[in-house]
């Protein structure tokens, strides 16, 4: 546990969140899921449908419904044991709301008036953003502390998100936890694992862009849904140059949409680039294109599959969910009721 081990005394806890608001693309596979499935073995990890996240934004509700039932069965389809693991929606748990609110009154105006990604997302119309989209990372924080998580998995662009967590758990724990002997450290400062290797899996059409589903073109992303013959088409017609691939990195500066591919390839085969580029060095497109589409439909084919089924039964993902927001409910319970007591509510 690294740097809280000589100071907090609980249990290792991971917790991870993702908004359910649109088609789950390669870029969280690879860059979120993944991650998540590998690390079930070590960790006792809680993964939330931040459903209160998405309506930062307005969704509509039936769209929020479906994308949130999509969203845990994929982590399902994509191997994610939901006996072992703890996937819950957000909202279901009441203890994020109370505590975010706590959150609201111990954060500063100053440091969430630093925060990039309001600034992006709000752009030029910060009159009109929702208050909810300011506040955003009080919840964010609430929903890791609640637990009292020790890890959270993320990320790069929610690294300044994370650090506002521990700001707000060191002045809580300054505010109140020292009023009282052996609550100075009640929160852990929760850790980041970002991971060097995490991928960054870039736009199909522009290798400078980071995949998304907030992208217009469905043609810049794979998503998990789509069939066989879709993933060999959007490789096909990704962008490329001319150039073959080359035998080392060196060769892959500035060639955003080559580099692109050759790291999909990488991280879907779990081996180096170095080792991709020693297989292919020499080869073009035309016969890279292919390799790749075969790998990329032998991995994601069977989890669409198992995620088609498991859409058959919409109910079932429910109890799923619902036995996840129980279980989680037993580990926040203990926690938001000494919350409480520390601030003086009775
Ligand atoms: P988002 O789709 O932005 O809500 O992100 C959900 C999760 O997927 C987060 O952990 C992101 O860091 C991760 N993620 C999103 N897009 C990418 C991408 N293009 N490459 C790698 N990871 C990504
Ligand atoms: N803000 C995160 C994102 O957009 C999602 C999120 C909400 C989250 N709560 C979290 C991530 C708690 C990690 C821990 O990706």
């Amino acid at each position: 546990m690294s740097e809280n081990a000589p100071t907090y005394q609980g249990p290792e806890r991971v917790f991870s969140g993702i908004q359910p608001t649109g088609n789950v693309h390669l870029g969280n596979y690879l860059g979120a899921i993944k991650r998540f499935v590998a690390m079930q073995h070590d960790y006792e990890c809680l993964y939330c449908m931040v459903d209160m996240h998405a309506i930062t934004v307005f969704q509509d509700p039936a769209e929020l419904a479906r994308h949130t039932r999509e969203l845990a069965a994929m982590f399902i389809a994509s191997g994610l044991d939901p006996d072992k693991n703890i996937l819950f929606n957000q909202s279901k748990v009441s203890g994020h709301a109370e505590l975010a609110w706590i959150f609201n009154c111990v954060a500063r105006m100053g440091w969430l008036n630093r925060m990039t990604q309001f600034k992006d997302k709000a752009g030029k119309h910060r009159e009109n953003a929702s208050v909810g989209l300011f506040a955003y990372p009080n919840l964010m924080a609430a929903d890791i502390l609640l637990y009292k998580a020790t890890h959270v998995p993320i990320g790069d662009d929610q690294k300044q998100h994370l650090e506002l967590s521990r700001d707000i758990a060191q002045k809580f724990n300054n505010d109140y936890g020292s009023l009282r002997p052996g609550a100075e450290h009640f929160f852990p400062l929760p850790e980041p694992l970002i991971g060097a290797e995490a991928a960054r899996i870039r736009s199909l059409r522009d290798g400078t862009k980071k995949m998304s589903k907030s992208e217009i073109s469905d043609m810049t992303r794979i998503n998990l849904k789509d069939d066989d013959e879709l993933i060999a088409k959007k490789f096909k017609k990704a962008r490329t140059d001319a150039e073959p691939l080359p035998g080392e990195l060196a060769g892959l500066k500035d060639r955003p949409e080559a580099d692109n591919l050759v790291e999909i390839y990488a991280t879907l085969a779990d081996i180096s680039k170095e080792q991709v580029l020693k297989d292919y060095a020499g080869q073009g497109f035309g016969a890279f294109k292919p390799a790749l589409a075969d790998l990329a439909v032998a991995q994601l084919g069977p989890i669409r599959n198992r995620f088609n089924e498991l859409m058959t039964d919409t109910a079932a993902i429910d109890k799923v969910l619902e036995q996840g927001a129980a279980r989680a409910r037993t580990i926040a319970d203990p926690i938001i009721k000494e919350v409480r007591d520390l601030v003086g509510f009775v």
